[in-house]
């Protein structure tokens, strides 16, 4: 007994120093942090694919720190500019602002609704934000910090025009696909200028485009290379490997200068003398954008959240973004000087993808943020939990709807909710809702307790190094291990024996509970808050975590009331439809009739015997989930069977009495144990499905077809 009392005094100092040393080298250097998320484009609303990247992991550390009391401020805001974004208003015929507008709203409202806590969610159409970055340029420009080149770019004669990014496909020169974009080939994720694609092409008129020369201004990156090396290289051997390593790989391959300007109406123009119809590179001025809506919200600190070495920056992003936040701005801050802060980190995060497809905003592959908010209202957390339970930050992951169902009813329901209701019941049972004091702890009160204090050690470090899926195992094993609590001291069975003693394990329940309003806040602060409720008010703060006396003896509880809900069988199914329609449409839409096949002759052809037959009979065929069995009315008594695969795509019943064309020379072949006499005639669409080929008007069985 003194033996394991010791051991458990051992670790809790070893608890209490490691969090003093960890808090200290987070604190010490640094007064505050600023988080900046992504600025998603305005060229359509927000999917899952963002929100496991990008802005769930940022809500949770900023609700972490605050939680932690530690000064942040999260700003986020969107992305206005760039070409993607005029080529849908020029696709629905109404202006940039038009779609920027629509999409900013919606943008704003579905992270609002998702609880996604920015300070500041703004944009870069506003007027701070072009004054801002008009400065940056023009300060830039003055100490001589660009090149200025004229060169040849590719123009549409047609639309009278440049054609900058996007504006022109063609083939990617280096794996040939055929849809590369003039800036970047999605195939195989290579960065391309415009004049690099093979047989360019307008996507204005489809006009081929000629040369014709223009002038632009260059950061030269190979300028600020060595700095570069020297601070992430060398400086940032923390960051995560698939960060470090595509900072690296850049930078091996040598920096060249990049143009920051583009022959463009849409964006923020170039302030200089002689450059109408120029305008700042959109991967120029969206950076740009976390400095102006951090002035938008604080006109009067934004500075110290900026200059300051006491601020720690982190950006939140995506993997497409790396090279722009680790090489692109931190060069363009380097060159600004005045002590801009460069990120201390940058936890980009890999893909999601959805049921096994890439997520597309243009092929309509995605779950949208305002139409799940729609069809599971009051489920905010669950989306949080399930995309923070699988988010993809080592590698990419797939989204299935058969996952977060499974998520939602066997871990938030049944793990969570569950623990969550047998205490807030049982103490209403025994107590009539009051919080019992507790007496002497026990030996498996203290390992339980100790249990928790190491969850929140793990939970911590988790957090604070950005591992959030790790952090939310955590943080639900503080309910796993209420549940195993209860399971192991069998309050309703002590009741009777020993009163007194329930008293003690109630108590220590209903402080795990507000461990996990807690704990939970940054994942789920919807449940959190709910919770709080339940427990009858609670002051939140992270600090206090693994603490047992939580909440006071003699608080009265809520009437239990479930976190979570079971979500059944047609929810899903009806997402999963939807998802079906659109894989169908989609494949319709990209639909390519195959090459035509090597020529005949009319002979040939003659060979065939083609005819008209009725559909007598048609069965299914036992053991043959894609056969149906004919018999065919083909003028001659004696009729004839054919077995034809296509049971996939009809039911029998719906064949019989129709008119087919069947080649009636074919030789004949065992199927099944069947002997099918021809070959029914059938198209194959573009969705995968068959149609069954006949005549239009009704024939004779038996005629040939010609
Ligand atoms: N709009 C970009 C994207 O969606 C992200 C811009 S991030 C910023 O990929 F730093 F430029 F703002
Ligand atoms: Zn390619």
């Amino acid at each position: 007994r003194s033996f394991s009392v010791r051991i458990v005094v051992f670790q809790e100092k070893f608890l209490i120093l490691q969090i003093n040393k960890h808090v200290k080298a987070m604190s010490k250097e640094y007064k505050r942090t600023l988080i900046t998320t992504a600025l998603p484009y305005t060229n359509g609303p927000v999917h899952i694919g963002h929100l496991a990247g990008v802005y769930i992991p940022a809500d949770i550390y900023a609700r972490y720190l605050r939680l932690a009391g530690r000064p942040v401020t999260m700003i986020g805001g969107s992305d206005e500019h760039g070409v993607p974004i005029t080529l849908k208003a020029r696709k629905e015929g109404v202006t940039p602002q038009d779609i920027v507008d629509r999409y900013h709203k919606l943008i704003k409202e579905s992270f609002e609704g998702l609880g996604i806590s920015f300070d500041i969610y703004s944009r870069t159409t506003s007027k701070i934000h072009s004054e801002t970055a008009s400065e940056f340029f023009r300060r830039l420009y003055d100490k001589g910090e660009f090149i200025e080149k004229t060169t040849e770019q590719l123009y549409d004669p047609e639309a009278r025009q440049f054609l900058a990014d996007r504006y022109v496909t063609g083939e990617c020169p280096h794996c040939h696909n055929q849809g590369a974009y003039g800036d970047q080939c999605e195939a195989c994720g290579t960065t391309l200028a415009a004049t690099e694609l093979i047989n360019p092409k307008s996507t204005i008129t489809g006009a081929t485009p000629e040369l014709r020369q223009t002038k632009h201004w260059y950061l030269p990156l190979d300028k600020w290379e060595p700095k570069l090396r020297e601070w992430i290289l060398e400086g940032h051997k923390e960051w995560k490997t698939n960060v470090y390593g595509q900072c690296k790989s850049w930078l091996d391959l040598g920096l060249q200068p990049r143009a920051v300007s583009r022959d463009l109406s849409w964006g923020v123009p170039v302030p200089v003398e002689g450059a109408e119809g120029k305008v700042l590179y959109v991967w120029f001025d969206a950076p740009i954008g976390y400095i102006s809506n951090t002035k938008e919200l604080l006109p009067d600190s934004w500075e110290t959240w900026w200059k300051s070495p006491e601020t720690r920056v982190i950006n939140f992003i995506g993997k497409d973004n790396i090279v722009f936040h680790c090489i692109v701005f931190p060069a363009m801050l380097m060159a600004y000087g005045d002590n801009f802060q460069l990120p201390d980190n940058v936890p980009a995060n890999e893909f999601l993808n959805l049921e096994g497809d890439k997520i597309s905003t243009s092929r309509n592959w995605a779950v949208w943020l305002h139409e799940y908010l729609a069809d599971f209202p009051g489920k905010q957390d669950v989306l949080r939990y399930v995309l923070t339970a699988n988010a993809p930050e080592t590698k990419d992951n797939d989204f299935t709807w058969k996952d977060f169902q499974a998520r939602n009813n066997n871990e938030l329901v049944a793990i969570l909710g569950n623990f969550v209701n047998r205490v807030v019941v049982l103490t209403h049972k025994y107590y009539e809702g009051a919080v019992p004091a507790p007496g002497e702890v026990t030996a498996a009160d203290r390992e339980m307790l100790d249990e928790l204090q190491a969850l929140k050690t793990s939970l911590t470090e988790n957090i604070e190094t950005f591992h959030f899926r790790e952090a939310l195992k955590d943080a639900m094993g503080f309910a796993r291990l209420g549940n195993k609590y209860l399971q192991d001291c069998e309050p309703w069975k002590t009741v009777k024996t020993d009163p007194e003693r329930v008293k003690t394990i109630m108590n220590l329940c209903a402080q795990l509970c507000a461990n996990i309003a807690v704990a939970m806040e940054p994942f789920m602060p919807f449940m959190s808050e709910k919770l709080v409720k339940i427990l009858g008010g609670l002051p939140l703060n992270w600090n206090e975590i693994g603490s047992a006396d939580l909440i006071k003896a003699g608080t009265m509880l809520g009437q239990p009331e479930l976190l979570f809900e079971k979500i059944d069988d047609e929810a899903i199914q009806k997402q999963t439809d939807r998802l079906e329609a659109i894989k169908k449409a989609n494949a319709i839409a990209a639909f390519q009739p195959e090459k035509v096949l090597p020529e005949v002759s009319i002979d040939d052809f003659a060979k065939l015997d083609l005819r008209i037959g009725t559909v007598l009979e048609c069965q299914t065929v036992p053991k043959a989930n894609k056969l149906l069995r004919f018999t065919i009315d083909d003028g001659t008594p004696t009729h004839r069977t054919i077995v034809s695969g296509i049971a996939k795509h009809y039911k029998p019943e719906e064949l019989v009495g129709k008119q087919v064309i069947f080649i009636a020379n074919l030789a004949p072949a065992k199927i099944r144990g069947i002997e099918s006499q021809g070959m029914i005639l059938s198209a194959l669409n573009a969705d995968g499905s068959l149609v069954v080929a006949g005549p239009t008007d009704k024939c004779n069985p038996g005629a040939q077809v010609k």
